[in-house]
C-alpha cells in the first residue's frame, strides 16, 4: 500500500520506497499541502503556519479569522481569484466573463492498484505485477459548477508520483479555461535554485544553474514543439546539490508542445512550481457536461543528490514510459546517410554505403530525407509521400530488398507534420497548411505546417505513408519534425474553441504515431526535430530513442550528452559516428573518441564508411562488436556523471555499471592537452565495495572500495587533444 488516508484527520500521505508526498484538508475545505520529501511518519500538518499577512485576504467564510488566506497557504491546485495572487495552477471565467475559482474537497478516493489514463494523451503505466495505486481527490467550486479531479499515482520502486488533472463542468453555462497546469507544489521557504536544460539548435539541454531570487522563473516553450531552447524537464534544489548530496526535485511533462514551468519564490520566501501547458497560446470553452485533461506531469525527489534523481527518472521512463519491442531488447547498430550523401544520392550510391556497412556488422540501414516526391532540396516535396523511384534507380522496395540481401534491416526518414509549397499536397489543398487569413505565412526551413489537429490532414497524411511502408516493409522509421509553429489558424470553418488548435495539433500527431505503432507493431520508431527539438516525455511514449542533436561533432556532443542524461535514461538517446572534419564544428577527433561518444546512447554511424582507411574500417568492426557485446550495460546500466564537462577542462568521464556491481565502463574523453599537467584522478561509482575488479586496459585489479574512494588515475593522454580510453573493470569476485 503506497496510499494511507486517514478519513478522520482527511489527511492523505503518498509513500515510494525513498519518499513521501502528503495534503491534508483545511479547516474550510481547502486541499493544503503539508509535505514532499524524504521518507516521514505522521502528520505533518504542523508545518503549515497561519498568520495573519496584510493585504492577503480571507475567504469570506473565515470570518473574522485573518490568519486563514489562501495568499499564504501551501495548496495543491489553486484556482485564481479566490485570493490566492501566487501563480495559479488555473484560470477559469464564467459566462460573464469573471474569472473566479475557489476549490474545495468534495471526494477524495484511493484506487488500489490502479494507474489512471488520459484520454487522447500519453502517459506513464504500469508493467503487468507491477502495483500502482492511484489517489484521486475531486475539488469542486459549486458557484461555477466546476469539478477539478486531480489524480497522483504512486510509482513505489522508482521514487515517482505523476499527476494529472481533470477539469468537468458540472453547471450550466458555459466556462471559458485560460490556463490549467498539469501541477502545482508549494514547498517550505528555503535557499531554492533551479537547474535546467536550455540551448538551441545544436547544442540542446546545456545545463544551467540558477540561484531562485524572489518573482519568478519561468522556463517554457512557445515554439509549439517542447523546443532545443528549453526542456520541459528541470530540478528544484533545495541548498546545496551535488551528484550524491543535497536535497533536489525533479519535474517532467509528459507532453510536446508549448509549457510552462514556472518557478515563484513567494514573499515570505516559500516556493511554488506551476507546470503544464502554456496558457499563452492556450484556452478553451468548456460546455457543460464537457470535460479536459491535462497533460501528465512526473515528479521525484532525492536527498542524494542529482545522480539519484536521474536514476528515478531513468528507470521510471525506462520502465513505465517507454513502451514496444525496442523497448528492452537490443536496438540495431544503424548507419544512416544524411552526412554521407544529404539530397545527393542514387540507389546505387545507397547501396554502396549499406554493403560496405553490412560487411562490417551494422545492422540497419536508415534512408533519410530525399527519396520522396520532388526533393532534390530542403525548398520541396514535403507532404508528397511518393517514391521518387528516377532518383531510386528503381522501386524503394528493391532498394530495400537489396539492402536486406546484405543482412540488413531497412528504415526510413519520414516528416508527416510538414508541407512544401512546392508540393502536389499543397497545390491541391492549401488549407491544409496553417495560415491566418490575409497574411503570408512565416517559413522555416522553407516549409509550412500541416495542420494536424484536423482529423482529415492526419488521415491524409497517414494513407500515404502507409501505402508506401506496406509495399516496401521497413523496419525504422525516423520521424522528424524541422519548424518551429507558427499561425496556429485553423482554416476549416471551425470558429469554437480556436484557443485549443495547438493542443489539438499536438493529440493529433500523438494519434498519429499512436496509428502507425498499432499497425506496424514491429517497426522501431526514433523520433527527432532538428536533432533534439523534441525531446520529452511524451513523444518516448511513442519512440524508445530520439536522435539527440544534429550536432555529431564528439567533443560537443560530450555536455549534450551530459544535459540530456539529468531527466532521459542514455537508452533514449541516438548516438552516431560520423565523418571528419566534423561537418558542423570543423574539428578533428579520432575515430576512437566519436566511437567512445556514440558508444554511450543508440549506437550508430552517419557516414559512408568506404571512405574510411583499412586501419579504421578495423576498428570500426570492433566498436561493433564492443556495442553488441555491451550494450545491457549501456541500455539498462546504472549511469554516472564522473565529471560536468562544461567545468572540468582537461577531461570528461562517465561510467556505466551493472545493476548487480558485476561490471563498469568507464568513458575518458581529454577535451584539452596541457603540457606538464598535474595528476588528475576520477572516483568511480556503482561498485561493490568488497569486490574486487580488474581492468584489462591497466592490467590491475583493485577492491570497489578503492576504485570508488581513491579512484583510478587519468590515462595522461600524449596521443593528444580529443584522444580517449574506455576502461572496462569485471568484478572477480
Ligand atoms: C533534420 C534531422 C537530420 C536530417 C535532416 C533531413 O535536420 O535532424 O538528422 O534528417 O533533418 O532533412
Amino acid at each position: 500500500m503506497s496510499i494511507f488516508f486517514d478519513r478522520e484527520k482527511c489527511l492523505v500521505t503518498l509513500n515510494t520506497r525513498n519518499t513521501s508526498y502528503q495534503m491534508v484538508k483545511g479547516e474550510f475545505g481547502h486541499l493544503l499541502h503539508t509535505y514532499y520529501g524524504g521518507k516521514c511518519d505522521g502528520d505533518m500538518s504542523y508545518l503549515i503556519s497561519y498568520i495573519d499577512r496584510g493585504f492577503s485576504p480571507n475567504p469570506n467564510e473565515a470570518a473574522y479569522e485573518r490568519t486563514y488566506s489562501l495568499d499564504l497557504l501551501p495548496q495543491e491546485y489553486s484556482g485564481f481569484g479566490a485570493g490566492d495572487f501566487r501563480s495559479p495552477s488555473l484560470i477559469v471565467e464564467n459566462g460573464e466573463g469573471a474569472s473566479a475559482v475557489d476549490l474545495k474537497i468534495k471526494d477524495i478516493r484511493v484506487l488500489d492498484g490502479i494507474k489512471y489514463s488520459i484520454p487522447g494523451l500519453p502517459s506513464s503505466y504500469a508493467n503487468p505485477g507491477e502495483r500502482v495505486d492511484t489517489l484521486m481527490v475531486a475539488l469542486e467550486d459549486e458557484i461555477i459548477g466546476l469539478r477539478a479531479e486531480l489524480y497522483y499515482a504512486v510509482f513505489e520502486e522508482t521514487d515517482v508520483i505523476t499527476r494529472t488533472v481533470c477539469l468537468i463542468n458540472k453547471g450550466g453555462e458555459v466556462l471559458t479555461v485560460n490556463k490549467a497546469a498539469s501541477m502545482t507544489l508549494d514547498l517550505m521557504q528555503d535557499e531554492y535554485g533551479v537547474t535546467h536544460f536550455r540551448g538551441r539548435y545544436g547544442k540542446e539541454r546545456m545545463r544551467e544553474d540558477i540561484q531562485l531570487g524572489h518573482g519568478s522563473v519561468v522556463l517554457g516553450s512557445r515554439r509549439g514543439i517542447s523546443s532545443h531552447q528549453e526542456n520541459p524537464f528541470f530540478i528544484l534544489t533545495r541548498g546545496e546539490v551535488t551528484e550524491t548530496a543535497g536535497e533536489c526535485y525533479g519535474v517532467s511533462l509528459v507532453y510536446s508542445g508549448d509549457f510552462k514551468n514556472e518557478i515563484e519564490k513567494c514573499p515570505y520566501n516559500s516556493v511554488r512550481i506551476v507546470s503544464g501547458i502554456s496558457d499563452e497560446q492556450f484556452s478553451m470553452e468548456l460546455a457543460p457536461g464537457e470535460d479536459f485533461w491535462t497533460p501528465e506531469a512526473v515528479m521525484s525527489f532525492s536527498e542524494n543528490g542529482f545522480e539519484a534523481l536521474s536514476d528515478s527518472f531513468h528507470r521510471h521512463v525506462r520502465k513505465n514510459i517507454c513502451r514496444g519491442p525496442y523497448k528492452e531488447s537490443r536496438r540495431p547498430v544503424l548507419i544512416n546517410n544524411w552526412e554521407a550523401t544529404y539530397f545527393n544520392f542514387t540507389g546505387e550510391k545507397l547501396k554502396n554505403i549499406a554493403r560496405k556497412a553490412g560487411e562490417l556488422g551494422v545492422e540497419l540501414f536508415v534512408l533519410d530525407d530525399g527519396w520522396f516526391g520532388k526533393r532534390e532540396s530542403d525548398t520541396t516535396g514535403l507532404g508528397d509521400w511518393f517514391v521518387n523511384e528516377e532518383k531510386l534507380q528503381g522501386s524503394l522496395k528493391d532498394v530495400a530488398d537489396t539492402i536486406r540481401s546484405y543482412g540488413m534491416k531497412f528504415g526510413l526518414w519520414l516528416e508527416p507534420e510538414m508541407v512544401s509549397e512546392d508540393s502536389d499536397l499543397y497545390r491541391e489543398h492549401p488549407d491544409y497548411a496553417f495560415a491566418i487569413p490575409g497574411r503570408e505565412p512565416v517559413r522555416g526551413r522553407h516549409q509550412l505546417l500541416l495542420d494536424f489537429s484536423r482529423q482529415e490532414v492526419v488521415d491524409h497524411i497517414f494513407s500515404q505513408i502507409a501505402k508506401v511502408l506496406d509495399e516496401t516493409g521497413v523496419d525504422y522509421l525516423k520521424i522528424d519534425m524541422n519548424r518551429s509553429i507558427n499561425e496556429v489558424y485553423t482554416r476549416c470553418g471551425r470558429t469554437q474553441n480556436r484557443g485549443l488548435v495547438l493542443h489539438r495539433y499536438v493529440l493529433g500527431m500523438y494519434d498519429f504515431l499512436g496509428r502507425l505503432l498499432e499497425r506496424y507493431p514491429d517497426i522501431m520508431i526514433e523520433g527527432c526535430c532538428g536533432g533534439g527539438g523534441r525531446v520529452d516525455l511524451g513523444m518516448l511514449c511513442y519512440v524508445p530513442q530520439i536522435w539527440c542533436s544534429d550536432n555529431t561533432d564528439a567533443i560537443e556532443r560530450l555536455e549534450i550528452q551530459y544535459g540530456t542524461s539529468f531527466g532521459y535514461p542514455m537508452s533514449t538517446v541516438g548516438a552516431h559516428v560520423s565523418i571528419v572534419p566534423n561537418h558542423q564544428t570543423g574539428r578533428v577527433t579520432p575515430i576512437e573518441t566519436r566511437a567512445a561518444v556514440a558508444l554511450a546512447g543508440g549506437f550508430g554511424f552517419e557516414l559512408d564508411l568506404n571512405l574510411l582507411s583499412d586501419e579504421e574500417t578495423d576498428k570500426v568492426r570492433g566498436f561493433i562488436e564492443d556495442y553488441k557485446k555491451d550494450w545491457r550495460l549501456i541500455q539498462q546500466g546504472r549511469y554516472y556523471r564522473l565529471t560536468n564537462p562544461a567545468e572540468r577542462r582537461i577531461f570528461a568521464a562517465w561510467e556505466y555499471a551493472a545493476d548487480d556491481l558485476s561490471e563498469a565502463i568507464v568513458g575518458i574523453v581529454c577535451v584539452s592537452t596541457q603540457y606538464n599537467q598535474p595528476p588528475e584522478y576520477i572516483r568511480l561509482r556503482g561498485l561493490d565495495a568488497k569486490g574486487r575488479y580488474y581492468c584489462e586496459q591497466t592490467g590491475l585489479s583493485y577492491s570497489g572500495a578503492a576504485l570508488m574512494k581513491g579512484g583510478i588515475s587519468v590515462p595522461e593522454f600524449r596521443k593528444g587533444e580529443y584522444s580517449s580510453c574506455l576502461m572496462r573493470f569485471v568484478k572477480k569476485y
